[in-house]
């Protein structure tokens, strides 16, 4: 390779790893802008709610520390701390079921 052609190269990796790294950091995308224009599926949703509220105070919880009663029970107290509205609770009991231990 010619060396004009490898320092094309570096450049232009270098300008997708910054546009990667601004679209992780850019705050309340659209959520089609992260998935290539498709709607997130509620899972993802869930997901993404999950780690944005629920990991202030502790870890964010992983769907697999409890099993699906054990979800019903903790979301509804967890919901009045993190000061979320109903939709975003579903949302996030909808994830954490999904993966809940059997
Ligand atoms: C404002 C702080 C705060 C937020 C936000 C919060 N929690 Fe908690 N969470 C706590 C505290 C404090 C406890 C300790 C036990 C208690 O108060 O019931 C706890 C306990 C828990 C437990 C029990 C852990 C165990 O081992 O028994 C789970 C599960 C949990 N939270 C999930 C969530 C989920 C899901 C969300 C998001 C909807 C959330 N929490 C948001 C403060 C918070």
């Amino acid at each position: 390779m010619k060396y004009t052609t490898v320092k094309t190269l570096i450049i232009v990796s270098a300008i997708a790893a910054l546009t990667a790294c601004a679209s992780l950091t850019k705050p309340a995308q659209k959520d089609t802008d992260i998935t290539n224009g498709k709607p997130l599926t509620d899972l993802e949703k869930g997901m993404q709610l999950c780690k944005a509220n629920c990991g202030k105070c502790h870890g964010v919880p992983k769907p697999n520390e409890r099993n699906e009663k054990g979800w019903q029970v903790i979301i509804p107290p967890m919901q009045k701390k993190a000061k979320i509205d109903d939709a975003t609770a579903e949302l996030i009991l909808k994830y954490l079921v999904a993966g809940a231990k059997k």
